[in-house]
């Protein structure tokens, strides 16, 4: 099996920022300034060699490898156009050269038991940030609630490696997961909220999360199973839902993940 994981095994790894090829460029400064400086759409300079012109992807972000050395391994998980062009995906190492079918039909193997959920009634910027949590924590599906559309920008192309299903209201998604006997879990910080750090998290459940302004609607709280707050301490009213979505799997990982080996 091909092992792609760190930089000893990616002929042209290096550190490219996060951001996408419309942000603006940072011009480099201080100890940074005199390293190459890689152009979107290029592997990283090398200071022996020329970087090699990469084809541009739809996610030409974080590290990235060039082309593979030939011969290339015979591993059917391993996409022939990546290998001859070079993965510069937002994906972890262990994935380069992986298609993205095998990407998520390994993820499959191995999802975690919570659901993520987020009401859209006015195109919540939160959502694409909520998906890429999701992938990270390795949730199993995330919900939608109303609206289809979503800003698919913060999720970094994780939406692709993500289940994502769609439900037309609260009543339709209160049903899905009544029949799917899977506890909804209303977070926000509204009367009758339990602390979440000293709840016990149910295992397996669907965190339900509201939208910047209106938070949850009354319909989703009242058709919860449980009601989750995360503690606050200064002035403001609420953190951004987004954020919330992250520190509540976080909280789920800390109580019932089985952390992987280093
Ligand atoms: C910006 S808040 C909504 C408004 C908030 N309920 C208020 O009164 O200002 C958007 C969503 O983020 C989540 N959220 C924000 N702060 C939270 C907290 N401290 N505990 C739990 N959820 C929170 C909830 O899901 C909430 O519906």
């Amino acid at each position: 099996m091909l092992r792609t994981g760190g930089a000893r095994h990616a002929p042209y790894a290096g550190h490219v920022t996060e951001r996408l090829p419309s942000d603006p460029v940072a011009e480099p400064s201080g100890p940074d300034a005199a390293r190459p400086v890689a152009e979107p759409g290029t592997a990283p300079a090398q200071p022996d060699r020329p970087a090699p012109v990469l084809p541009p992807t739809h996610e030409t972000t974080t590290n990235g490898v060039g082309p593979h050395p030939e011969p290339w391994p015979d591993d059917p998980r391993l996409d022939p156009e990546l290998l001859a062009a070079g993965d510069t995906r937002n994906v972890v190492d262990r994935f380069r050269y992986w298609s993205m079918d095998a990407i998520v039909a390994e993820l499959d193997t191995r999802r975690h038991s919570f659901d993520v959920a987020i009401e859209n009634w006015q195109h919540d910027l939160n959502i694409g940030s909520i998906v890429r949590s999701a992938n990270a924590f390795l949730a199993g599906t995330v919900h939608v609630i109303g609206r289809r559309r979503w800003n698919k920008r913060g999720a970094m192309v994780t939406d692709r490696y993500q289940h994502v299903r769609y439900h037309p209201d609260v009543a339709a998604f209160l049903a899905a997961m009544r029949e799917d006997g899977r506890p909804v879990v209303a977070v926000d910080n509204t009367p009758g909220a339990e602390r979440i750090e000293t709840a016990a998290i149910p295992e397996r459940c669907v965190f339900l999360f509201g939208q910047e302004g209106p938070g949850l609607t009354d319909e989703a709280v009242a058709g919860a199973d449980a009601h989750l707050e995360i503690t606050q301490f200064g002035s403001t009213r609420s953190i951004n839902a987004s954020a919330a979505a992250a520190i509540v799997m976080h909280a789920w990982v800390v109580q019932h993940a089985e952390l992987p080996a280093d």
